[in-house]
């Protein structure tokens, strides 16, 4: 049965449609109210806003829930791999045997980057942010690669050139920025274990491939794949809502990661702990520091839109955290640095009313960090990881009769009508 709810506005009465989602969620439907009533409504960030439907990802962030096309992220981190869940979000459905080794065949087919495009790397200034680089270098596909998508393939050719490429082109960038030999992709490896071997392998000093740093690997990209309406995400759908190619879309995805509050959290979060060691700060003066409105220190990795519980990916982080580490010959300070604050967080008053716990960026610093992947290009890892829910994001607004060229409203408070004054008849009020 259909559900309603009335609003009454101006003395004017008017039925909002109610739309369920398949778990529950339930919203108004008030594409009608500024045609009928003058109003719009007033959402800034959006946390109110439905922007579309979509069939990929269902997150609670009360219960602390993520599931891909319905699969929690606990079994597909569990036994899934990078590639099969990209297939998955991208598709729709898991592949069979033969999808997944004809998925691996393009992937090896397009990792090479163009030679033409290794110039442009050369020419950016030795401390180019790696994010800048890849976001112009992902834009710039389109000139090579013109070719359109088709959106009746479940799983098109673009999308694995682009999922083949962006490893590429990050492990590139890494080597370039360090003066070092570019290494190639080698066909006989698996999309993780090609990407370190790609970052780390040298003529001088070949690189062994660590089962546990794929396996890692694996997870910290499932965990990344998608993470429904983001901001990152939501560029991609906002600029693809123009028709703008696939390549320019994702390129806008790549800036909103960038921000400290979205991709950058991870770097910042290493940025907060080597801060906290350097300067010795106690726990009790990085969360008072943290309360105080008046203080710029927050700590990082802490707090989320969505989630009001414990992230369900930093469960997995950590735990991945203690595996990788317990490896390790060397400890990691920063990781007890980090369990100590999360302790005292997690116990503190101003935390616990505002329901702030660990994100998936507390601990995924740490787990990169051991893995060998320089502070700079932590949210890159995190773009190669998005890239596989950007695009199934964008090829579902772009097959959705619904959705609209995005083009919200605002409420106007600038001058009321003001004139042009001349140059030599102006003041610093005029
Ligand atoms: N440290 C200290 N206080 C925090 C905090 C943090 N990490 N995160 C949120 N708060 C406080 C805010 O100051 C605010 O206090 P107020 O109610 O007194 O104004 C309250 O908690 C709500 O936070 P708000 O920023 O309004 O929530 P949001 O949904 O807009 O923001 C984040 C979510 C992620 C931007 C925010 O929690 C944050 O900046 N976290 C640190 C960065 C980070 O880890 N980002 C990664 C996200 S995956």
């Amino acid at each position: 049965m259909e559900k309603f709810a009335k609003l009454v506005i101006d003395g004017k009465e008017l039925t909002l449609p109610i739309i369920e989602g398949s778990e529950g969620e339930k919203a108004l439907d008030i594409r009608r109210l500024r045609q009928e009533t003058g109003y719009i409504t007033f959402d800034p960030g959006y946390g109110n806003t439905g922007a579309c439907k979509s069939a990929i990802t269902y997150m609670n962030g009360e219960k602390g829930i993520l599931r891909y096309r319905g699969i929690p992220i606990e079994e597909l981190a569990e036994r899934s791999t990078f590639v099969e869940t990209a297939y998955l979000l991208i598709s729709g459905r898991l592949p069979t045997r033969e999808e997944l080794t004809r998925t691996s065949v393009y992937l090896n087919d397009f990792s090479p980057i163009h030679e033409n495009m290794k110039a442009f790397y050369g020419s950016y200034p030795p401390k180019s942010h790696p994010m800048g680089i890849l976001s112009a270098m992902i834009n710039a596909l389109r000139s090579f690669y013109p070719e359109l998508v088709d959106l009746d393939e479940e799983m098109n050719q673009t999308f694995l050139r682009l999922i083949s490429k962006i490893r590429t082109m990050s492990a590139m960038a890494y080597k370039i920025s360090r003066g070092h030999r570019v290494i190639y992709p080698r066909p006989d490896l698996c999309y993780c274990a090609n990407f370190l071997n790609m970052m780390f392998d040298s003529p001088v000093v070949p690189y062994h491939i660590d089962d546990d740093m794929v396996r890692a690997l694996n997870v910290f990209w499932i965990l990344h794949a998608d993470h429904e309406q983001n901001c990152s995400t939501t560029a991609v759908r906002a600029v693809g809502s123009s028709k703008v190619n696939i390549y320019a879309a994702v390129s806008a995805g790549i800036s909103a990661l960038w921000g400290p509050l979205h991709g950058g959290a991870n770097q910042a979060v290493i940025h907060m702990l080597e801060k906290i060691h350097k300067d010795g700060m106690s726990f009790d003066e990085c969360i008072s520091r943290a309360r105080d409105k008046n203080d710029g220190f927050k700590l990082m990795g802490f707090g989320h839109r969505v989630y009001k519980t414990y992230d369900p990916r930093a469960k997995i982080m950590k735990k991945m955290c203690d595996i990788i580490l317990g490896k390790a010959t060397r400890k990691d300070p920063l990781l007890d640095i980090a369990r100590r604050l999360e302790e005292r967080a997690l116990e503190d008053n101003y935390f616990k009313e505002k329901n702030l716990y660990p994100n998936v960026d507390f601990y995924s610093g740490i787990v990169l960090r051991a893995m060998g992947i320089p502070t700079n290009m932590f949210t890159v890892m995190f773009a190669i990881g998005r890239l596989p829910g950007w695009i199934a994001q964008w090829k579902e607004d772009l097959g959705d009769p619904e959705m609209k060229l995005c083009r919200p409203r605002q409420i106007y408070t600038g001058h009321e009508i003001n004139h042009y004054v001349p140059l030599d008849e102006r003041t610093e009020e005029s």
